[in-house]
């Protein structure tokens, strides 16, 4: 399938006089790097101003108006760049090639943008040091919980190695992404076969056109390789045969794959293998593996998501929510040094609201890394839109005294906390090989304002969003004012409309798309409301599953009662009457009432909002995102009717406006 630009699809722009006037590129070519920055500069120089300023491969001779000098230059912090323009010139410098090469994509944001060049000065660095996608691409070309089409990674149990990976890799690169992994967390079949020679040589193809961008490739490891592939009769990691046949296993991987950076691991989480079949701890597991990857200076990102699938409905002591902190917790401190423990941003798995896992705070010892999604898994699946940077903030800013100053979650994984530079952001993405890349065109957003978000996190919600709208249409008072609404009033309408009060799931179950209020409720995953005629909620107090003490000071303390614990997350930790009265003076039910009303009208207003942009907006885009919109017109009201009617039967307890429940 065909596909386009996105956000580098370099529209011709009105530009300033110094804009203009560049004729040339001077810069190291030879670094292949900087070579994608200064020929990524040439053809945006080309497409938006319309003058094609030359290549030279020398960045000291440029040292005249009208050129753009590529420098390297010591002392600039890792991946940061300084932009600066003296008498016409423009100079672009960093300590090293992803800092050049991101500080070119700066100038040409600055391009799109409108932005005077004249008098440019600005210093940026990433903040992130590890800013990742994580695909759930299966070999077959299938993608879990992809909703954009089919991978542009894998088919028929092939890699593709072709046009669409550049242009992947430049979308990543221009919004700061550094690293990815191509495969599903789900490792089985074909994909076991990654580290075999059957594989070799497209996998180093493909992780040379990204190492061009700055991009380093990992893979998703099988935790039972040995035994799977055939080998060996055990995946114990203190057995010394295993513990070996992992190190002979990555010696030949990074020989024939030098730029790899490492391994993602799911493992004992849904019925993947992993170390407690022996018994062992997932210290025992993740050290066997990055004793074996070190040699390479390669990583080990080790997943929390570890949990028991297999409750019983009837059971209210197990709590899924507790699981990741029990299972790590008393690890702390026991990993080497090139192990991250990647952790989702809740604890149960990217509901339209959750409470910030508690392990971020608990652990002080370990890299950590937060994993977050922008496939739109429980968040309406790329048919309806959920702008989801706003989330990711709050979650970035979340406070969790785990210390007097630097105690955030963005703290925590930025490095700056504990002084670690393994740590970082990863996003389970939301591409595939749609035209568009994401399925839904404004779910582009998320691709782009996740890279943006991991580079430079104190930029707003707001001010990522306007980047993109600008970047992708162009710059047009209309069109941003309009879609700037929509997106920044999308994650805000899907959680009306959605489960309540943090309380998630009342999803349709495996595809997790649509209402079905008890869908999870008597089924094994640990995912249950608990409503009856009286109420609703989970009781996670200390009365309860106890799960609200493992915060620290104050945030125990306030999620442990619900008159103190934040509204949005009241169902959450608490089981509560429906007559509960809530700050706003409304009782939960009518909240639940009012909210489910109020979600599927701001739906209707993002409708007509979008409609205006009719004749504005290239039609093709303007046709298919509009199909889109009306889908999820009808759709949120499937949601709102079916919750409210929900609770109505439930509590015979009539809305207090007289709106039609059924
Ligand atoms: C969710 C998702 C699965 C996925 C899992 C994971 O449960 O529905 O498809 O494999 O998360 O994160 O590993």
């Amino acid at each position: 399938m065909g596909f386009e630009q996105a956000w580098l699809s370099y529209q011709r722009r009105e530009v300033c006089g110094i804009a203009e006037n560049i004729t040339g590129i001077y810069a190291p070519l030879q670094n292949p790097v900087i070579k994608s920055g200064a020929e990524e500069l040439q053809t945006a120089f080309a497409k938006i101003v319309g003058t094609r300023p030359v290549l030279y491969s020398d960045s000291e001779c440029g040292h005249n108006r009208g050129s753009i000098r590529l420098m390297m230059k010591e002392g600039l912090p890792t991946e940061g760049y300084h932009i600066f323009e003296e008498k016409g010139m423009i100079t672009v410098e960093a300590s090293d090639a992803n800092g050049i090469l991101y500080g070119a994509f700066e100038l040409i944001r600055c391009l799109q943008l409108g932005k005077n060049l004249e008098g440019i000065n600005l210093t940026k660095e990433p903040v992130m040091p590890l800013r990742m996608l994580n695909h759930w691409d299966n070999m077959d070309g299938s993608i879990e919980r992809g909703y954009s089409g089919n991978s542009f990674f894998f088919e028929n149990d092939e890699i593709l190695v072709n046009e669409r990976i550049v242009t992947y890799a430049r979308l990543l690169a221009s919004a700061g992404i550094n690293a990815t992994v191509i495969n599903n967390v789900n490792v089985k079949d074909s994909a076991t076969r990654l580290i075999t020679d059957q594989y070799f040589e497209s996998l180093n193809r493909l992780s040379e056109i990204f190492a061009r961008y700055g991009i380093r490739l990992f893979l998703s490891l099988n935790y039972a390789a040995p035994m799977e592939l055939l080998e060996l009769d055990s995946a114990d990691p203190l057995d010394d045969r295993v513990r070996a046949w992992w190190k002979a296993k990555m010696k030949v991987v990074f020989e024939a794959v030098p730029n790899l950076g490492g391994f993602l691991i799911k493992a004992d989480s849904e019925g993947r293998p992993g170390p407690f079949t022996y018994n062992r701890t997932h210290a025992d597991g993740a050290n066997m593996l990055a004793e074996a990857v070190k040699p390479y200076g390669g990583l080990i990102i080790w997943r929390c998501f570890v949990y028991n699938c297999r409750q019983d409905w009837r059971d209210r002591k197990t709590d899924r929510a507790r699981s990741g902190y029990d299972n790590f917790i008393g690890l702390d401190g026991t990993f080497l040094d090139n192990v991250i423990l990647q952790i989702k941003n809740g604890p149960m798995d990217f509901q339209v609201r959750e409470p910030v896992h508690p392990l971020f705070g608990g652990l002080t010892k370990t890299n950590q890394m937060l994993e977050v999604q922008i496939a739109q898994e429980y968040t309406g699946q790329q048919r309806h839109v959920c702008y989801l940077i706003p989330m990711f903030k709050e979650i970035l800013n979340f406070h969790t005294y785990v210390k007097g100053t630097d105690d955030t979650v963005q703290d925590i994984v930025s490095g700056r906390t504990f002084h670690q530079t393994k740590c970082g952001i990863a996003a389970v993405a939301n591409t595939g090989n749609d035209e568009n890349w994401t399925g839904h065109d404004l779910a582009a957003a998320n691709l782009y304002g996740f890279g943006r978000l991991a580079y430079e996190p104190d930029l707003t919600a707001e001010e990522i969003a306007e980047e993109w709208i600008t970047l992708t249409y162009g710059k047009d008072e209309e069109i941003r004012k309009e879609l700037l609404f929509i997106l920044m009033n999308s994650w805000p309408a899907y959680e009306k409309y959605t489960a309540p009060l943090g309380i998630g799931w009342m999803v349709n179950p495996n595809c997790h798309y649509g209402p079905s209020v008890d869908g999870y409720e008597y089924d094994r995953w640990g995912t249950y409301h608990r409503a009856d005629h009286l109420g609703i909620g989970v009781d996670r107090s200390h009365n309860g599953t106890g799960y609200a003490m493992l915060y620290r000071e104050p945030n125990a303390r306030a999620y442990d009662t619900p008159e103190t614990c934040p509204e949005e997350l009241l169902l959450f930790f608490h089981h509560v009457p429906y007559s509960f009265v809530l700050k706003s003076g409304r009782t939960i039910l009518q909240h639940i009432y009012d909210t489910h009303f109020e979600g599927v009208e701001l739906v209707d207003e993002m409708v007509s909002r979008y409609e205006r942009l009719k004749g504005k907006l290239p039609e093709r885009i303007y046709e298919r995102t509009m199909e889109r919109f009306l889908h999820q017109k009808e759709h949120s009201r499937e949601w709102r009717d079916q919750i409210n009617t929900y609770f109505y039967r439930k509590t015979g307890i009539a809305d207090e406006k007289g709106r039609r429940i059924y």
